[in-house]
């Protein structure tokens, strides 16, 4: 049975994830999100992973738009992994509602504690808390891997009612607040004109014009732009000139400039 594993990722850790998951499923196939928005992926899988990072207790909207879209044969066995700063919420349930409303349903979801990439919450941790993080990581990948290899049913959606409520409270006045804003983010003076923020956004949200990124208020608030810029050149609001810039150590500059290769048009 073909399994294909559609990943979204803005500093790695999802992407790393969905890598591992690949090997260790025996080869699975793995698509950016943007390049199954854009219809680049083949025939329909009969399994179905979904990687990305957890953005304020749920699932990412470019995530969410896609699987109100992708390519889902009757009875495809369809799992969820979701790298998170340790508090994943209501976002296997919002999942499962977005798969019900295609006749289909989670079978399996799993959250994996990461390294936190949120400016806003105070961005990155040091390189000691970074490699603790990972190495916890790496172990829960594994056990992961082992429990997929089963195609069991867990569906990993809370089941204390109450969080389920809060939670999907959270995440509404999360994507109310911020869908598509950007206006906090811009270049200070380290700025060289290099136009890597515009490479590794996956939706072609920031122009290169005068030597500088301008952004262009379709945002994913992935902050790949920010992380990436080889400069640190990328601020959000006033206070993030000294955070530390992150990216997972298994993800590489050219594996985000492919997730942004077919970048989605602009709702
Ligand atoms: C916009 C945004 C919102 C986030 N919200 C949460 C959250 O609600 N709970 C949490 O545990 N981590 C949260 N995080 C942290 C990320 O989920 C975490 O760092 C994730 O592993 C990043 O994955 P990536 O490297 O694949 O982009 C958030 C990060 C961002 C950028
Ligand atoms: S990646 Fe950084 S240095 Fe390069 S253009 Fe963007 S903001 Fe400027
Ligand atoms: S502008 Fe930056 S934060 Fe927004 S989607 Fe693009 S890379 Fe991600």
């Amino acid at each position: 049975m073909a399994t294909r594993i559609y990943w979204f990722s803005g500093t790695g850790n999802s992407f790393a994830v969905a890598k591992a998951l690949r090997d260790g499923l025996g080869g699975a196939e793995l698509v950016a999100v943007v390049q199954g928005l854009a219809g680049e992926d083949g025939a329909p899988a009969e399994r179905i992973g979904l990687v990305f990072p957890v953005y304020g207790l749920g699932p990412p909207g470019i995530m969410k738009r896609f699987i109100a879209r992708m390519p889902l044969p009757a009875g495809a066995y369809v799992f969820a992994v979701a790298t998170c700063g340790g508090m994943m919420g209501a976002t296997m349930a919002i999942v499962n509602d977005l798969l019900r409303k295609r006749g289909s349903a989670l079978a399996a979801g799993f959250g994996v504690k990461m390294v936190d990439n949120y400016p806003p919450f105070g961005g990155a941790p040091g390189r000691a808390s970074q490699q603790r993080t990972l190495e916890k990581a790496d172990a829960a990948i594994a056990a992961i891997i082992e429990r997929l290899k089963t195609w069991p049913a867990v569906t990993g959606i809370p089941r204390n009612p109450l969080w389920r409520i809060a939670s999907r409270c959270v995440h509404w006045t999360f994507v109310r607040a911020f869908s598509g804003a950007d206006r906090k983010f811009h270049a200070d003076g380290k700025c060289d004109g290099c136009g890597v923020c515009a490479k590794v956004c996956p939706v072609a949200n920031i122009e290169l014009a005068g030597g500088a990124p301008h952004w262009l208020g379709h945002c994913e608030q992935c902050y790949a732009c920010f992380h990436w810029c080889p400069k640190q050149a990328i601020q959000y609001g006033r206070r993030t000139a000294r955070q530390v810039r992150y990216h997972h150590p298994a993800a590489t500059l050219a594996d985000m400039r492919r997730a942004g290769a077919s970048p989605e048009t602009p709702a």
